[in-house]
């Protein structure tokens, strides 16, 4: 048992409380503390509100008070739903025959793409392998993100796949930002597997889910589907096994063309990501479902194709997280903040419903419901930025960054 921690005073404080999971958001459906502070216990918020009166209480009971000095605007730590920082190499190659001309799907045809990282990652010494994933996953941490998700993906064999979620898991117990590990084996079939698409995912139905379980390395499976990788029909059999094992589903879906979204409604996965292909009939039927769509505008950037219909897909009464999707590959930027404002201007996205996207809207796209909301009994992840004003959090578009992180209550920087 910690004494409790006084934190603030902060300007304006931005909860999230009390905003729907799903559909549009307006500006003045969010709840904004002026002068307010937060007291921290065993790692999660027990109050929340003004300071001084959270002072006179502090100062009766003896709390630790951590006085921060000037404006800030306080915020809860961002969730990053969707990254492949597990990685090694580089694909600028890639990302200059795009630029001269290439399609994504032509330079993977030609031995870049995927396959490329997959060769240097399987190459790649255990050591350097975790101190890559280690140095991405504390820059995003520096950048306020306070839960990132990392899939594997790049080794896509029993072993590979493994060491990669074992390294993920080891990142995890390094540092205090919280990773969810996601088991992405069904990236693409390998081009070293002798066999059908079918016979590689019943290999990893058979060899691999089950060790995962066993050894509590992820608790969620991602598939792609899509015509360089699974088909919607062997992906559907692939996640009724995935779910009889107990995991939870998240897909790459609608991507370059449709299909994968359908797949997400009907199996019940916790989120589709990409949706940059998704029509009005997807949209439509993510609206209707539980499923989080989830828009990776940092791979529209990379790729230099259009946005996800994300301003169709909240008016339709769909939930949208926004995601990084940091990979080499499509995804090099890895600023969540920047992207998010940026498809938020593009996608003419309410400044709430943008912060919704990369806080308690993407949490629920991991399952987790105890942050991105600052409010009694919510882990005390909180982030602050050095203005008065929490509008220019967006406005700045990624350039102002926060200036002090909180993990579960301990100032990290
Ligand atoms: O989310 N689309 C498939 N997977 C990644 C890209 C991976 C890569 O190109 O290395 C994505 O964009
Ligand atoms: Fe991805």
């Amino acid at each position: 048992m910690h004494k409790p921690i006084l934190i603030g005073p902060f300007r304006q404080l931005l909860t999230m409380a009390n905003l729907p999971l799903k559909g549009a958001i307006r500006d003045d459906q969010l709840q904004l503390i002026e002068h307010a502070g937060i007291i921290v216990e065993n790692q999660k918020i027990k109050a929340i509100g003004n300071y001084s009166l959270l002072t006179k209480d502090a100062l009766q009971e003896n709390f630790e008070i951590q006085e921060i000095i000037g404006d800030f605007v306080a915020m809860p730590g961002m969730v990053d739903a969707h990254t492949h920082i597990c990685y090694a190499g580089s694909r600028a190659g890639d990302y200059a025959m795009r630029l001269s001309g290439m399609s994504y799907l032509e330079i993977a045809a030609q031995g870049g793409g995927i396959w490329s990282t997959v060769t240097k990652t399987r190459e790649i010494s255990e050591e350097g392998l975790f101190l890559n994933t280690l140095k991405r996953a504390e820059i995003l941490l520096h950048s306020g993100t306070t839960t990132v998700e990392i899939k594997s993906g790049y080794a896509l064999n029993v072993a590979g796949e493994l060491r990669m979620l074992e390294i993920i898991n080891r990142v995890n117990d390094q540092l205090p930002i919280d990773i969810v590990a996601t088991c992405l084996a069904a990236h693409m079939k390998p081009k070293d597997f002798d066999g059908t698409h079918m016979d590689y995912l019943k290999v990893l139905t058979e060899k691999l889910l089950p060790v995962i379980r066993d050894r509590k390395l992820a608790q969620r499976i991602d598939i792609f589907i899509e015509k360089s990788a699974f088909s919607a029909s062997e992906s559907l059999a692939y996640l009724q096994k995935a779910k009889v094992l107990g995991f939870e589903i998240t897909i790459h879906a609608d991507q370059f063309t449709t299909g994968g979204s359908e797949i997400a409604c009907q199996i019940g996965a916790l989120s589709a990501d990409h949706l940059e292909a998704s029509t009005e009939k997807e949209i439509n039927l993510l609206a209707k479902s539980n499923v989080i769509p989830v828009c990776l505008s940092g791979a529209s950037l990379g790729l230099g194709m259009p946005f996800a219909p994300a301003r169709q897909l909240l008016d339709a009464g769909a939930s949208l997280a926004i995601a990084s999707d940091w990979n080499p590959g499509s995804a090099p930027m890895g600023d969540l903040l920047a992207q998010a404002a940026i498809i938020g201007a593009y996608e003419h996205l309410s400044l709430a419903e943008t912060l919704a996207a990369i806080t308690f809207r993407a949490a629920a796209a991991l399952n987790l419901h105890d942050r991105g909301v600052l409010s009694e009994g919510m882990l005390a992840d909180v982030i602050a930025f050095s203005s008065s004003d929490y509008r220019e959090i967006l406005y700045r578009q990624g350039k102002l960054v926060p200036k002090y992180v909180w993990k579960k209550g301990k100032k990290i920087f």
